[in-house]
């Protein structure tokens, strides 16, 4: 098997308040399966926020791709597709 994914939700203050609290239950919305192949944690800002566009936030990174207006769903998509490309 290979590394884990690492996952990062940001808990900046403007991705806190534009959604990002929700987030943090993102590992009971996992399967077993995908949660023992991510490592999640949470993250200062991630400097994605840093544009004029902060409707932009929720940020979550995973891998190295950025998810944006990140929703728990959104992220569970990008952890499906970046662990299909491992
Ligand atoms: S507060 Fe989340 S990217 Fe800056």
């Amino acid at each position: 098997m290979g590394k884990k994914l690492t996952v990062k939700i940001c808990t900046g203050t403007l991705c806190y308040v534009m959604g990002g609290a929700d987030l943090q239950l993102l590992d009971e919305q996992l399967s077993p399966e995908l949660l023992s192949r991510v490592d999640i944690m949470g993250s200062p800002c991630l400097d994605c926020c840093n544009h004029d566009d902060s409707a932009q936030a929720p940020f979550v990174k995973v891998g190295e791709r950025v998810v944006s207006g990140a929703t728990i769903s959104k992220v569970i998509d990008a952890i499906k597709d970046e662990l299909s490309k491992q």
